[in-house]
């Protein structure tokens, strides 16, 4: 009998590459208590290394090459079908390289993740930590946030802060973010796959304890974050 209180939220990965986020997934839904389990990983990429660490943890994965496809619609439309195929409840991008159509964003909206490294919405796109050099902040970090059409736009679930040091590489506070990554993103679709936070209005809002009403939530940060 499925008991609906405990039943895990499942869940797809997209990836494009090494997949060390998915990896943080991974482990943190091997813990009994984790409300998601992974039933499939889906890459645009053959051959990635996120396609191993998926197959080496025992989950189906698949390969949608979005170069086998005419048009971006072709290419999600195969995507829907494996995600719907595998019965994805909430989908997670996790170093997911393509730009994915309103239509696809829409038929997903608020079950849908994805976690970009810099406190959105500061330094959204591409080559995030060498602007961050670049401009001088002093703190960085990273954002998991509900999947918008517009990039790395969208209602924010959780954030983590990585001061800059004077002196960094790009290589350097690459890997400090990544690192707080791999703790965030556990975290983030915990609160999200246990039913803790949804989004109203544009915001992520949470269960107050008290009374049952959604009041604004500011999802708490574990200290360890
Ligand atoms: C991460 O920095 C993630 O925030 C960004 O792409 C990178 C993916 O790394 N979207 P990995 O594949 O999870 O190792």
């Amino acid at each position: 009998m499925v008991d609906l209180m405990t039943a895990k939220k499942r869940v797809g990965v997209l990836i494009s590459g090494r997949g060390t986020n998915l990896q943080a997934l991974i482990d943190a839904a091997k813990t009994r208590d984790y409300p998601a389990e992974i039933v499939v990983v889906i890459s645009n990429a053959p051959g990635v290394q996120g396609l191993a660490r998926a197959e080496a943890a025992g989950i189906p994965v698949r390969v949608v090459n979005h170069k086998d496809f005419a048009t971006r619609e072709l290419f999600e439309a195969e995507l829907d079908a494996a995600l719907n195929q595998a019965g994805v409840e909430l989908l997670c991008n996790a170093g997911f390289m393509r730009l994915l159509t309103e239509s696809f964003v829409t038929r997903w909206l608020n079950r849908h993740l994805n976690i970009h490294p810099s406190l959105l919405p500061a330094f959204k796109g591409l080559d995030t930590h060498a602007r961050v050099l670049q401009s001088g902040a002093r703190i960085t970090g990273c954002t998991v946030h509900f999947v918008r059409a517009a990039m790395d736009e969208g209602p924010i679930v959780a954030q983590a802060a990585v001061p800059v040091d004077p002196g960094d590489t790009e290589e350097g506070l690459a890997a400090r973010v990544l690192e707080a990554e791999h703790r965030l993103y556990p975290h983030a679709l915990r609160l999200v796959a246990s039913g803790a936070v949804r989004v109203e209005g544009e915001h992520v809002m949470g269960m107050t304890q008290q009374n049952g009403q959604f009041a604004v939530f500011s999802p708490p940060l574990p200290r360890t974050l």
